[in-house]
């Protein structure tokens, strides 16, 4: 099951990622595909003020991994941009991250989707440029129904 979404702008973002906030189960990993600048780590913030976190989750491209306290646990924040090769996946260590959190959102995540068939999956896309809309793909996992 796959939907798209027409986000307008940057206030059409944040209201999907209330959205979506209210469907993601606890310790839901989501990956986030799309092109540089597509609106990933846009959307990783509002969903992390969504769920209650910091209003702020910037990403320095120096730190793969950001954490965000929230009232149902942590908001996990991972930029894989930069993530080498599956050894560097492997020492990342997802799966204590994912124990635990209340959401594990990866950035450049489309590389674990085969070892974790119960991702959610969000591309993110600029079919008119760098200022225009942005469409979003959302595929819930089998496991997650209605
Ligand atoms: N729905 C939207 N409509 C218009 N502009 C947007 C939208 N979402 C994000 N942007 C803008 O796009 C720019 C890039 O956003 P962002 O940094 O979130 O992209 P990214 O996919 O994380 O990029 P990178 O691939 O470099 O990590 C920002 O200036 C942001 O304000
Ligand atoms: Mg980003």
């Amino acid at each position: 099951m796959s939907e798209t979404r027409v986000l307008t702008d940057v206030a059409a973002t944040r209201a999907y990622a209330g959205e979506l906030a209210g469907r993601l189960p606890s310790g839901a990993l989501l990956l986030l595909d799309g092109p540089l600048g597509a609106g990933k780590t846009t959307l990783v913030a509002a969903l992390v003020e969504a769920l209650g976190g910091p209003d702020r989750a910037a990403s320095p491209t120096y730190t793969l991994v950001h954490e965000y306290p929230t009232p149902d646990g942590d908001v996990v924040h991972v930029d894989a941009y930069r993530l080498a090769d599956a050894a560097a996946w492997d020492e990342l260590g997802l799966d204590a991250y994912l124990d635990r959190a209340r959401l594990v959102a990866v950035e450049w995540g489309a590389a674990l989707a085969d070892a974790h068939p119960d991702a959610w999956r969000l591309t993110l896309a600029r079919p008119d440029g760098v200022d225009g809309a942005r469409h979003a793909t959302l595929v819930a996992p089998p496991s997650a129904s209605g």
